[in-house]
């Protein structure tokens, strides 16, 4: 007997995402059940042979999914969850024809975000970060990457991934840190990019690095932004420090994002809007996995990334919601599952799987998280659906009804 202090059982599916059950299939128990104990999932099974092959510890919590289906809880790899202020009123002036690159031109754009989040205070910057992720955990998202790149001084920068740092603490989600000191050229360096870059490399970085704050480093690969060169040197020097390479790569302008990434062995490369299906073949060759976020496409109304051709390549295909103010202002995983489905024609199974196991990939967290099986971490998003697809085929409601974290329900759950 397998003893547990937690047993989900009763659903109508438990789809496991687990490769070992089936390459490129979602691998789906029918009528499954879960079993974990502490943070770990130490059974996973028909709920058939729950009873005669798991023990319940005394005290030890039965969750009933009443018919529910049970998927891994998904992963976001691309957020830009702490800043402050809103530019709603952007949105209105893209609807009236402005271009995000017009309006960041006019000093809109990410630079309104840096100026509304240097005068934030670090408790601000927790106070706002906090019912964001809230509504990602209740949306079935239990881990996300988070970047800074909103305050682009040595200071700023620090203080946002401290408000991280805070917010990963504080909260069920597994909030992962990225430092992108490189996602503007802040106004004091206005005409000197070069010079910013040396502080990115020769200061942030360091302190950043010396103070444990960030896993990932990331940087605004564009035109007008950070060039390949630039950002070969930002991620190079990283790497120096121990940081795993993840950055927006060729979102805008076909620049070589998608070359570079597959260079420095990226963890993932971004974005990839305007990317050259050679260089997302390089990616795959190197290992990177591609992360399409469809949100930004949508929010701006651009082509979306042609995902089947990439695909074609044999890369791996996470999806993200590239949640920030500007750009992306949604962080509903299923509904950009909708999005890869209907405006990308990835098929429903690359769709879940590009919300849990490959964007575990993306975070280098694929030992632990993106998919259910013993060993892994009990992370669950229970969805009130009779089939898993119609997570994504209803669309723009959120069907998570209950969440499960390292083991324990954090949210929603009819508890027994
Ligand atoms: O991923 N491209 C750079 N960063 C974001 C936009 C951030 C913003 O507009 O505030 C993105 O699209
Ligand atoms: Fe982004």
């Amino acid at each position: 007997m397998i003893r547990a202090d937690l047993v989900v059982a009763g659903a109508a599916q438990v789809v496991t995402c687990d490769p070992a059950r089936g390459e490129g299939g979602v691998g789906i128990i029918e009528n499954g059940a879960v079993a974990a104990a502490g943070e770990r999932i130490v059974w996973i099974g028909p709920g058939a042979r729950l009873a005669a092959e798991v023990d319940l510890a005394p005290g030890g919590r039965r969750v009933d999914a009443r018919g529910r289906v049970v998927l891994p809880g998904f992963v976001d790899s691309h957020t830009h969850l702490v800043f402050a202020g809103s530019r709603a009123h952007e949105y209105a002036l893209r609807a009236r024809g402005a271009s995000y690159q017009e309006i960041a031109a006019a000093g809109g754009g990410i630079l309104a975000t840096v100026k509304a989040t240097r005068a934030a205070t670090l408790d601000e910057l927790v106070a706002l970060g906090r019912p964001r992720l809230d509504l990602m955990l209740t949306h079935g998202t239990t881990t996300c990457e988070a970047k800074s790149g909103y305050g682009l001084t040595t200071a700023d920068e620090i203080k946002m991934l401290e408000a991280i740092r805070r917010l990963d603490a504080a909260h069920a989600v597994d909030v992962v840190p990225t430092f992108c000191g490189a996602h503007e050229v802040p106004p004091e360096f206005k005409g000197r990019t070069g010079a910013y870059v040396d502080l990115v490399v020769d200061e942030m970085l360091p302190e950043v690095a010396r103070r444990g704050l960030a896993r990932y480093v990331d940087v605004f690969c564009e035109a007008g932004v950070f060039s390949v060169a630039e950002s070969r040197r930002i991620l190079e020097a990283g790497a120096r420090h121990g940081l795993r390479a993840k950055f927006h790569a060729d979102e805008f302008a076909t620049l070589g994002g998608a070359e570079l990434a597959a260079e420095v062995h990226a963890l993932s490369a971004d974005h990839l809007l305007a990317a050259s299906v050679e260089g997302v073949g390089r990616m795959k060759a190197a290992g990177v996995t591609a992360a399409l976020l469809p949100g930004t496409a949508f929010f701006l109304g651009l082509p979306y990334a042609p995902a089947r051709r990439f695909l074609e390549t044999g890369v791996r295909v996470a999806l993200a919601s590239d949640f920030n103010p500007g750009s992306s202002a949604g962080l509903n995983l299923q509904l950009v599952m909708t999005m890869a489905v209907s405006q990308m024609k990835m098929t429903l199974e690359e769709a879940l799987l590009g919300i849990t196991l490959h964007a575990a990939h993306a975070m280098g967290l694929e030992e632990d998280v993106g998919s259910l099986a013993p060993g892994k971490l009990c992370d669950l998003a229970l969805c009130d659906v009779p089939d898993w697809r119609e997570v994504a085929y209803f669309y723009g409601v959120n069907h998570v009804q209950s969440v499960v974290k390292r083991g324990r329900v954090v949210w929603g759950g009819d508890r027994t």
